[in-house]
């Protein structure tokens, strides 16, 4: 058992088949639009928290080192906010590990903030229920507050703090057969990726003002059962994102010739019957949607472009009971 005002928990990445990118409230993280992700049920991250009085200011250990200062500001925030809602004042020290690359792409501030919002307001006391653990994840990072729910999540926009949260959502069982072409750390984070794409793409309006639409098809396609529409949606909503990305000014652009190589392998598994969409967030890395039956085929068809592993959907953050962030589930 954890010490008190000690807690440790678990949250894996999520991966957007309607994407967010774009922000009309910077310090809320309220989203310009809804989105719709799958948890994943691999790369966990694993974060415990332990409040010490003894302590002059936050510490923040990621993947065995000291983090850099960015991240640690990162953290130190998310900390003062739940001392906020816990009307705590005591320091505390956060050891976190990611098995997903960090920085690559593949949601690790989703995961990480999912984790740090559940270890952190449970060792500062706070018992959230679904939607308020959600809602402070959001603050950490946006796609976070979806890493909350199991399986298939619906991120509301929503109109203030209280109404933007994920709920879950119905959905057919889908594989992601993600291929890491490059796992370092993106020149350009999604936090100033999208405050660039918001400020100076001249999409950007287009792409606000669409998103809903796509979001409410994605939920009518995912409710029944439609594994054709959601593929097409998932696609083409990724490839409208790195569209108003790509013109951005000075210029922003996350796709390497590798990932638009899967993006290809993708479109010929389709000619051939295969069931194979691709989608990628913001860096190089692709995640080919596929049916569970055509999963093995994608894979082997995929395995030459990058490191591949199948992936598919996993439960949100919960408690764990080890003393001890450590990789696996
Ligand atoms: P990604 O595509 O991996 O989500 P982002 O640019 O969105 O990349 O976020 C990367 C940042 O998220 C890191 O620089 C760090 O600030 C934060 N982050 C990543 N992992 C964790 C973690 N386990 N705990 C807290 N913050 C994290
Ligand atoms: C491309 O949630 O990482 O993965 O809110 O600034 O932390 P911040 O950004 P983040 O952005 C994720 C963008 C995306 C799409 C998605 O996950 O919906
Ligand atoms: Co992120």
């Amino acid at each position: 058992m954890s010490a008190p005002g000690t807690a440790t928990a678990r949250a894996q990445p999520n991966i957007a088949l309607v994407k967010y990118w774009g922000k009309r409230d910077e310090d809320l993280i309220l989203p310009v639009a809804g989105s719709l992700s799958m948890t994943l049920d691999a790369f966990p991250t694993t974060t415990r928290v332990s409040v010490d009085p003894a302590l002059d200011e936050d510490s923040f250990e990621l993947n065995g080192a000291p983090a850099p200062a960015a991240a640690r500001a990162r953290t130190v925030r998310f900390l003062e906010r739940v001392r906020e809602l816990a009307g705590a004042s005591a320091r505390a020290r956060v050891v976190s590990a990611n098995e997903a690359p960090t920085g690559a792409g593949l949601a690790s501030s989703a995961a990480g903030f999912a984790a740090l919002a559940l270890a952190a307001s449970r060792a500062y006391g706070l018992d959230l229920d679904a939607p308020a653990l959600s809602r402070l994840a959001r603050r950490g990072s946006g796609s976070a507050c979806r890493s909350i729910v199991d399986r298939y999540a619906l991120w509301h926009a929503g109109t203030d703090d209280a109404s933007s949260f994920a709920e879950a959502v119905p959905a057919p069982d889908m594989r992601l057969v993600i291929v890491t072409v490059d796992g370092s750390e993106k020149a350009v984070s999604s936090r100033e990726g999208m405050r660039r794409t918001a400020a100076t793409s001249p999409f950007y309006p287009a792409w606000a003002a669409t998103t809903e639409q796509t979001l409410e098809e994605m939920v009518t396609a995912c409710a029944a059962g439609d594994f054709e529409a959601i593929g097409q949606l998932t696609e083409s909503h990724a490839l409208r994102m790195h569209a108003v990305i790509n013109a951005s000014m000075p210029p922003v652009r996350y796709l390497a010739p590798a990932s638009v190589a899967v993006f290809d392998a993708a479109a010929s598994l389709r000619a051939a019957g295969v069931s194979a969409w691709a989608t990628a967030d913001a860096g190089p890395n692709v995640c080919v949607l596929t049916r569970p039956d055509d999963a093995a085929e994608v894979a082997a068809a995929v395995a030459p472009l990058g490191a591949v592993r199948t992936v598919g959907p996993g439960s949100g953050a919960r408690l764990v009971d080890s003393a001890q962030p450590e990789a696996g589930q």
